[in-house]
C-alpha cells in the first residue's frame, strides 16, 4: 500500500511527522514516500504543486497530507499560492466528498466554547461538496462593470454554479453515509436567494426518495450556522456546497473544543482519498513544537479505513487516541486546568505508547 506523504507548511511538518511515526508502529505493508507541497514546495521547484507531486499522489493508494499556507505568500500571484496546491490535487483527483466529522470526546466537554452540556456526546459529519461551487466556476476575474450599481468601475467576479451529476452525486454520498449512523440528512442551501441551491434542493429531494429510510430535511445556512451553535446535537449527517461547507465545517471544528483534533477525508469516486486534519498551517505557532497532532494522527486513522481496507488498524489508532485523552495529556489547545501539558511530540509518542501496550494486551491475553 503506497502513501504520499505531503506535509506541506507551517506545523504541517510536524504533526505529519507524528502520524507517521503511528503508521509505522502498526506491522503493515506501508509504503510511505514523501513530496514537498504548499509553500515548501514553491520554495524548492518555484511551484506549490510541482509536476512530481502530483504524480506521486495519482499513483499512490492514499494521500497524507498536512497543511499549506503562509502569510509571507499572500502578496503571490493567485496560482502561486500555497493553498492552490490542496485545491489543485481536489480538482486533478476528483477529490469532490469532503468529509469533515466533529465528535466531542467525554474528556474534551469543557474545552468546547460552548456549554458542557450543548456538546457532550456530540458526533456530527459535515459532508462537503469538494470541487465545485463558486471555488472553482469560471468564469471569474476582474473586469470594468458595464452594468450594475456602477458601470465604468472595476469589479470581481466569480461564479456559483452545480451541475445536476454533481449535486447527485454527493447526495448519494450523503445518504448512503447517513444509513451507517443516525439516518438523518440535513440538507444546507440558499434556496431563498440563489439559483443555484434552488437546484441544489430539488436535487437532494429527487435522490432522497431513493432512500426512503433516510430522514431528509432543509435548512438555510445562516440558520445552520445559528443552529450549530444553539443545538448542535440535532443533527447527524449535514450535506452542503463548497463554500458554506469550508465556512460551516470550522464552525462544527470548534465545537469540540479544538480544531486540533478533526480529521477529514476527502475522496474520489472509487473511495481512494486524500486525508487531512481539518486545521490550517498555523504559521503563527509553527516550529514550536506545541501543535496538536491528533487531528493528522485521526486522519491517518480514517485513511486505513476508507482507502486502504484496515478498519481494524484504524480502530486501535482510534483507541489509542482515546486512551491519551484518558490519560490526562493535553496539547496546548486542549489543556484545561488539572490536566497534564504536552508538546507535538510527547503527544505522538503517548499514542504510540499506547498503541503498543495494546498489542502486549492482546498478546497476552492470546496467550
Ligand atoms: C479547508 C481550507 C481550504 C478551503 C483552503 C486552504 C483553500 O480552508 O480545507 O477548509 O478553503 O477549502
Ligand atoms: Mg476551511
Amino acid at each position: 500500500m503506497k502513501i504520499a506523504v505531503l506535509p506541506g507548511d507551517g506545523i504541517g511538518t510536524e504533526i505529519v511527522a507524528e502520524a507517521v511515526k503511528v503508521l509505522k508502529v502498526l506491522d503493515l505493508p506501508l509504503e510511505l514516500e514523501h513530496a514537498p507541497v504548499g509553500g515548501a514546495a514553491y520554495e524548492a521547484s518555484g511551484h506549490p504543486l510541482p509536476d512530481s507531486t502530483l504524480q506521486l499522489a495519482k499513483d499512490a493508494d492514499a494521500i497524507l497530507f498536512g497543511a499549506v499556507g503562509d502569510w509571507k505568500y499572500d502578496k503571490l500571484d493567485r496560482p502561486l499560492r500555497p493553498e492552490q496546491a490542496i485545491l489543485g490535487l481536489r480538482k486533478h483527483l476528483g477529490l469532490f466528498a469532503n468529509f469533515r466529522p466533529a465528535i466531542c470526546y467525554p474528556e474534551l466537554t469543557h474545552a468546547s466554547s460552548l456549554k458542557p452540556e450543548l456538546v457532550a456526546g456530540l458526533d456530527i459529519l459535515i459532508i462537503r461538496e469538494l470541487t465545485g461551487d463558486i471555488y472553482f466556476g469560471q468564469p471569474r476575474g476582474r473586469r470594468t462593470a458595464v452594468d450594475g450599481h456602477f458601470p465604468g468601475s472595476e469589479e470581481a467576479f466569480d461564479t456559483m454554479r452545480y451541475s445536476r451529476p454533481e449535486i447527485e452525486r454527493i447526495a448519494h454520498v450523503a445518504f448512503q453515509a447517513a444509513r451507517k449512523r443516525g439516518r438523518r440528512v440535513t440538507s444546507v442551501d440558499k434556496a431563498n436567494v440563489l439559483e443555484t441551491f434552488q437546484f441544489w434542493k430539488d436535487v437532494m429531494i429527487e435522490v432522497g426518495a431513493e432512500y426512503p429510510d433516510v430522514e431528509l430535511d432543509h435548512m438555510y445556512v445562516d440558520n445552520a450556522a445559528m443552529q450549530l451553535v444553539k443545538a448542535p446535537k440535532r443533527f447527524d449527517v449535514m450535506v452542503t456546497g463548497n463554500m458554506f461547507g469550508d465556512i460551516l465545517s470550522d464552525a462544527a471544528a470548534m465545537l469540540t473544543g479544538s480544531i486540533g483534533m478533526l480529521p477529514s477525508a476527502s475522496l474520489d469516486k472509487n473511495n481512494k482519498g486524500l486525508y487531512e486534519p481539518s486545521h490550517g498551517s498555523a504559521p503563527d505557532i509553527a516550529g514550536k513544537g506545541i501543535a496538536n497532532p491528533l487531528a493528522t494522527i485521526l486522519s491517518a486513522a480514517m485513511m486505513l479505513k476508507f482507502s486502504l481496507n484496515q478498519p481494524v488498524a484504524a480502530a486501535r489508532i482510534e483507541s489509542a487516541v482515546a486512551a491519551v485523552l484518558a490519560q490526562g495529556l493535553r496539547t496546548p489547545d486542549i489543556w484545561s486546568e488539572g490536566t497534564q501539558k504536552v508538546g507535538t511530540r510527547e503527544m505522538g509518542d503517548a499514542v504510540v505508547s499506547a498503541l503498543n501496550a495494546a498489542t502486549t494486551m492482546t498478546k497476552t491475553i492470546k496467550g
